[in-house]
């Protein structure tokens, strides 16, 4: 047998919560006990909770009533952005492992979790929506699907574009990814799918694990990135190390039929280097998710660029990311018991 409490909220219901936690591979049978934490909010409502506990931790806001009487038999607690305090813990003897449906931990404990050394899991849901854009970017930076769109509504019907000497089929292309993370692999995965040629430079990851979870990839040198890939993806997160990391010196490396495409952060491409070489067809055209400064402003150069297409930082954006986030934990969570490991295991 096993003890279950799930939290629910406005944007994660305690019904997908107990769902999810029926079908985690413990000890039979599950018994789920059900809590809300203003869950009767509307979104808009519950933003100003989430801004609470976001930046005071989950002491700042109440917790459920009645939690903590559960809490003295449950072991496992699977919560979305609910609170899990001090208190909560402290009153949790047989907690085995907590589970949460986000990639932010604001909402916990840490300290308390690392103390009574209790196992701590969470998801990064957005990353199927941004690998999926990232690849819907590469199709319309080299068919011009955005350029085009954009003229035809002004009344145009351009058959022209900066690329024209380049235009080819994706699975002519190779790929270089720059950063092979949770959403740089499942870039991978996708390519694969397509049959387009992967390369990466990643000086951190394990290439045994990423060879073991089946994903074709070849790893090379940065500069080799640069200079053999068709399109460049960026796909690390902004750290001192990374930042303006993508200079001059390694756009110029870039092949003049390439193309750049950035969903990460904009401060790991200088964008200096980036303008020039666009505005010089350096590169035949890049598409980016993620700009300078949001919103953009209208005496922004990057809007003058006939071979650049923006997009409004939305690639994470997708209504299904949240609310099925609980099935997402539940994988991770089996996976992890199938395994004994996990990359979403929070270490502390
Ligand atoms: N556009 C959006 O809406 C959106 C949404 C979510 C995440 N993101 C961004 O996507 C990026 C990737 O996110 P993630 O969850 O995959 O991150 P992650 O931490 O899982 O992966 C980052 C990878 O970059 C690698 N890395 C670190 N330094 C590097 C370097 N110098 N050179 C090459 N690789 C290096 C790390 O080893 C790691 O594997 C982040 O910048 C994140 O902020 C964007």
């Amino acid at each position: 047998m096993s003890n279950v409490v799930v939290i629910g909220d406005a944007l994660v219901s305690s019904a997908t919560l107990k769902e999810a936690a029926e079908q985690l591979k413990l000890p039979q049978p599950i018994e789920v006990t059900c809590f809300d934490w203003y869950a009767d909010l509307t979104k808009e409502e519950f933003q100003a909770k989430i801004k609470i506990i976001e930046q005071g931790g989950p002491q700042a806001v109440d917790i459920p009533d009645g939690i903590l009487e559960a809490m003295k038999k449950a072991e496992y607690l699977l919560v979305h952005i609910a609170p899990v305090s001090k208190e909560m813990l402290e009153a949790a003897p047989l907690l085995k492992m907590i589970g949460t449906s986000r990639g932010g931990l604001e909402h916990i404990d840490l300290e308390t979790v690392s103390k009574k050394k209790i196992q701590l899991i969470h998801v990064i849901r957005n990353a199927e929506p941004v690998a999926d854009f990232t690849v819907g970017l590469m199709y319309a930076a080299t068919r011009n699907i955005g350029l085009s769109h954009r003229q035809v509504m002004n009344g145009q019907w351009p058959k022209q574009f900066p690329n024209d000497l380049y235009k080819t089929t994706l699975s002519n292309l190779t790929v270089g990814l720059i950063g092979l993370g949770y959403i740089g692999k499942l870039v991978v995965k996708r390519l694969n799918g397509l049959g387009v040629k992967v390369m990466a430079y990643d000086p951190y990851v394990d290439r045994q694990k990423i060879e073991n979870e089946g994903l074709q990839v070849t790893f090379v040198e940065l500069e080799d990135a640069f200079k053999q890939a068709d399109i460049l993806s960026l796909h690390m997160r902004v750290t001192p190390d990374t930042t303006n990391m993508i200079n001059d010196s390694l756009i110029s490396l870039m092949k003049p039929s390439s193309y750049l495409i950035n969903t990460a952060r904009p401060d790991i491409l200088y964008k200096p280097a980036f303008i020039a070489a666009l505005k010089n067809k350096k590169i035949a055209g890049a598409a980016i998710d993620v700009v300078w400064e949001e919103p953009i402003q209208a005496s922004d150069p990057l809007l003058t660029l006939d071979n650049l297409t923006i997009t409004s930082h939305i690639a994470g954006d997708t209504i299904d990311a949240i609310p099925r986030s609980p099935y997402l934990l539940r994988d991770v969570m089996n996976e992890f018991f199938d395994k004994g490991s996990s990359d979403m295991l929070i270490r502390l």
